[in-house]
């Protein structure tokens, strides 16, 4: 099944300026994302907030018929954006969407949220 990257495009980090930002800083990081994950055959989507708003940036990995992941407090920086998709990469590869601990990248590590069981057939 294929692995999704969720990110919530409305986010904006505590001291965001809206004088001068370009963009929201979910924007930005989805901007970073989006590329290096079609590279890697990991799909995104953009949504507008995910209710984590306090931890933000938010992202969710996530794919049918396996468990998924809610992470939050990123960066719109390319180290969080590569080591979202190389985890994402993990997720895709596992059949249960489980990625040992000792394997996550260290850029995920402190930023997972919550964990979504899949529904029953
Ligand atoms: S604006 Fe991103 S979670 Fe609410």
């Amino acid at each position: 099944m294929t692995t999704w990257i969720t990110i919530c495009e409305t986010c904006k980090r505590e001291g965001w300026d809206p004088e001068s930002a370009g963009q929201t800083d979910g924007a930005a990081l989805a901007d970073m994302i989006e590329p290096i994950a079609a590279s890697a055959g990991i799909q995104t989507r953009r949504v507008s907030c995910t209710m984590g708003c306090e931890r933000a940036c938010n992202v969710i990995v996530q794919a049918k018929e396996k468990i998924g992941y809610s992470l939050g407090r990123f960066e719109p920086s390319a180290e969080d954006a590569a080591a979202i998709v190389d985890y994402a990469k993990m997720h895709s590869t596992s059949a249960t969407g489980q990625v040992p601990f000792r394997e996550w990248p260290v850029g995920v590590k402190g930023h997972f949220v919550s964990r979504h069981v899949p529904l029953p057939e």
